[in-house]
């Protein structure tokens, strides 16, 4: 064989395993509204980035007749390239190979860029669409999950790590997706779940929809498994990019810098308009969080779960920052289970990145009730506490209305290692709200007067006046300083400008033991 014609059969190869598995197939994959592996990783990456890796891999497997279907590439596309000119690593499950099965050697090439992206440092992206283990394949495949989850739990914390699920993923397959960072999920074409509809019926008798099971909305706003979802493939991977925008490309670094061209001393008269008199009314943080950011830009993280807390990254004079804030709109902005899993979870991400976080407080208490108790409250919010304390990153709180007992305390207090804590004059910090501390601490004075209900009034009042305020706290430095509300933005600038070069070390330890 000359070199020319040499080179023609590489070539032959090369367009054989970008065939995938065949016209009849794409055709297939793109009539339940699915992108290819390629087309996909062609929208995520910039143009022309992506270098490939591992096109000629092929599987050993010999059982099934398996030895007759041989796809180059072993269906998933993996490689390298770049977003926002940053490098990250990539795979894509390719479903019209064997319905991106997982095998032994699909598994190799899964496991030989994340290998690369922890030496490199640079975040790992996994386009999830697959039938689960390759059934033919064994204790191989299984082999090759494990392999997966091993190297997801050692890439935690130092690479950001992005799944993508576009496709079915079912079984086992679900748990790489569960220990990576971020879960995107497609609507109507994506589905998670342990076990499917059919296992379900036969062993509880109950029936229900792949959709309802495991779809985007179940997955983003019941169980708190996913983090954001969008209507098709290209915006989801566009909200990746948006994403990776925010974020660092490895725990030693610091997240990229953007000129937004918002000027820090912005100041806005708005924001009091948005924050009621009247303590017992509700309103939007979102609009009060968005008055204060960058061009009042926000990206939220699980929008759609625990919406009583919200978490979302933004940015102040063109940084990165976390953001975690009370509702007030939805259950009165109170600490319950999911809020508290949702919170920790995102301020634990914020710390191993590296990026400053800001919590914005109105919070009148953890949810009572024995539903909370036996979930399960106080482990779960003791995460929070956990997490605050833990976290050594920039952290300043801003209390804007209540912060009522635990809850101010779980929500970044002095105590927890807040390094600056600013109020505005409408906050109210104590151990309580005055309508409870009233009733308990003036008992005897309310019930023993000829007017009970005139008295109760009176003491709440004076309560009020007394202690609902921030003066208390600010007397004891829990409180740095009390705020006129339209500079919140160029004082929380001026924050985290200062705290940039915040160093904050713990004892050595091999890692903590944060109640799970
Ligand atoms: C081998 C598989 C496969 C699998 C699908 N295929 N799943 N081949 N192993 N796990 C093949 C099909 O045989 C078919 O091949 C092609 O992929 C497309 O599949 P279809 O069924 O035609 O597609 P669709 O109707 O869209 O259904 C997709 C699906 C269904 C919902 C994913 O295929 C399915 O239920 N598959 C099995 C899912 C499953 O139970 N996996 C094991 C989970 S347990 P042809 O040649 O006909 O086109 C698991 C354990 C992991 O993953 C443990 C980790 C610890």
């Amino acid at each position: 064989m000359s070199v020319q014609e040499k080179i023609e059969e590489l070539k032959k190869r090369r367009a054989k395993a970008e065939e995938g598995g065949g016209e009849a197939r794409i055709k297939a994959q793109h009539e339940k509204g699915k992108l290819t592996a390629r087309e996909r990783i062609n929208i995520l990456l910039d143009k022309g980035s992506f270098v490939e890796l591992d096109p000629f891999v092929e599987h050993r497997c010999y059982d099934f007749g398996m030895e007759k279907q041989k796809y180059p590439g072993e269906g998933v596309v993996t490689g390298y390239g770049t977003i926002d000119g940053r490098l990250v690593y990539v795979y894509a499950q390719d479903f019209t190979v064997l319905g991106g099965s997982l095998g032994e050697y699909h598994a190799k090439k899964i496991t030989k860029v994340m290998d690369m992206a922890m030496k490199m440092g640079a975040p790992l992206i996994g386009l999830n669409d697959s039938g689960g283990a390759r059934i033919q394949e064994g204790v191989d495949a299984l082999s090759g999950y494990g392999q997966i989850f091993y190297r997801n739990t050692l890439a935690s914390g130092v690479i950001p790590q992005i799944s993508v699920i576009m496709g079915p993923s079912a079984g086992g397959a679900v748990y790489s997706p569960a220990l990576t960072d971020f879960i995107f999920m497609v609507d109507k074409t994506s589905q998670m779940f342990i076990t499917g509809p059919q296992v379900i019926k036969a062993v509880t008798g109950e029936e229900v929809t792949p959709e309802e099971l495991g779809g985007s909305i179940t997955h983003n706003r019941v169980s708190g498994v996913a983090h954001f979802r969008g209507p098709n493939d290209e915006e989801v991977l566009k909200m990746v990019r948006k994403l990776l925008s925010y974020l660092p490309s490895n725990n030693l670094e610091d997240p990229p810098r953007y000129e937004t061209g918002d000027d820090p001393n912005r100041t806005s008269e708005r924001l009091m308009e948005i924050v009621p008199d009247n303590p017992n009314k509700p309103y939007d943080m979102k609009e009060l969080i968005r008055e204060i950011v960058d061009r009042g830009e926000i990206f939220e993280s699980q929008e759609m779960y625990a919406e009583n807390i919200i978490t979302a990254f933004a940015r102040l004079n063109g940084r990165t920052i976390g953001i975690v804030a009370n509702q007030p709109r939805v259950l009165a902005g109170v600490l319950d289970i999911n809020a508290s899993d949702k919170a920790a979870r995102f301020i634990r991400f914020c710390d191993a990145f590296n990026i400053p976080i800001l919590s914005i407080v109105d919070v009148p208490g953890f949810l009572p009730g024995t539903n909370q108790e036996y979930g399960g409250i106080i482990r779960h919010g003791a995460k929070m506490l956990y997490a605050y304390s833990e976290a050594t990153v920039p952290k300043v709180t801003l209390i804007v209305r209540k912060a009522y007992g635990g809850a101010y305390l779980a929500m970044c207090s002095k105590d927890l290692g807040a390094d600056i804590v600013f109020a505005w004059p409408t906050a109210e910090i104590a151990v309580m709200g005055p309508e409870g501390a009233a009733n308990i601490v003036f008992k005897n004075e309310i019930n023993e007067a000829e007017n009970p209900a005139e008295v109760r009034e009176q003491k709440i009042k004076e309560y009020r006046e007394n202690f609902a305020n921030p003066y208390r706290a600010a007397a004891r430095g829990y409180v740095d300083d009390v705020i006129i509300p339209s500079e919140t933005r160029p004082r929380l600038i001026s924050a985290f400008e200062m705290l940039r070069s915040k160093r904050e070390t713990r004892p050595a330890k091999k890692h903590g033991n944060i109640p799970l």
